[in-house]
């Protein structure tokens, strides 16, 4: 199976977790990313059993909006059943970095309120230890410098995220995103605390404090359920 094909699987088997799980007349935390798209465009066939959703990026608002969910403001929503969202990689603790698709920070805001927070993907992004990828970390323009100097005094060498013209890629929030490369994070909890410390942090995109419940994990052999919440 190709790519795409896990993401269509791990898309269509979170559809149905939801459909099964949660009820009727709900609002769903709708994750970013080629994955949760998958899952949008699942979930499309069953709308009509949802109030709507809370999105967590521009992209993700369009896409709900094409299928014709109603979507609302974080504001005004007391609590959201499930959240569902992809990872760039995901540790056996439930663990994830996130934001390669720059939304990090409303997915960390929307993850936090969320009763259940199911992460989809496909087996490729299963690691033993994170930080292979890239670390995001979405800083205020004027702290880009200062905050460098913070993450090499740590070992990482950050990167400015720039678009294709090479300007600075801009979150939906106006902020810039340093990626971080050359991090072996083997205590994810203790190192996404450290760096949101940090002035001028909005967010690091180490999913730890709140990592994932549960992961719809796709391969070769079909969707995996590996389960991380703590009794
Ligand atoms: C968006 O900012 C990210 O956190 C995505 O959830 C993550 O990058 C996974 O994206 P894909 O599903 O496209 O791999």
């Amino acid at each position: 199976m190709t790519q795409d094909e896990l993401k269509q699987l791990v898309g269509q088997a979170a559809a149905d977790y939801v459909n099964a799980n949660v009820p009727e007349g709900a609002v769903i935390g709708v994750g970013t990313g080629s994955t949760a798209n998958c899952f949008i465009d699942a979930l499309a066939a069953s709308k009509g059993r949802y109030r709507g959703a809370v999105s967590s990026s521009v992209a993700t608002t369009a896409r709900l909006e094409a299928h014709g969910f109603k979507i609302f403001d974080l504001n005004e929503i007391e609590s959201l059943p499930v959240y569902v969202d992809g990872a760039d990689e995901i540790d056996g603790t439930g663990a994830m970095i996130k934001g390669g698709g720059g939304a990090l920070t409303r997915e960390k805001i929307v993850a936090s309120v969320s009763d259940v927070f199911v992460c989809i993907a496909d087996a490729s992004k299963r690691v033993d230890v994170l930080g292979q990828f890239p670390l995001p970390i979405e800083v205020v323009p004027m702290a880009r410098t200062a905050i460098g100097r913070r993450v090499t005094a740590l070992g990482g060498v950050p990167v400015l995220r720039v678009q294709k013209d090479g300007s600075p890629f801009i979150t939906d929030n106006g902020n810039e995103i340093l990626d971080v490369k050359g991090l072996r994070i083997s205590d994810p909890r203790t190192l996404e605390a450290h760096v949101n410390a940090w002035p001028g942090v909005v967010t690091v995109g180490l999913f730890a404090a709140r990592g994932a419940d549960f992961c719809l994990l796709g391969g070769e052999t079909g969707v995996e359920r590996i389960e991380y919440r703590k009794a």
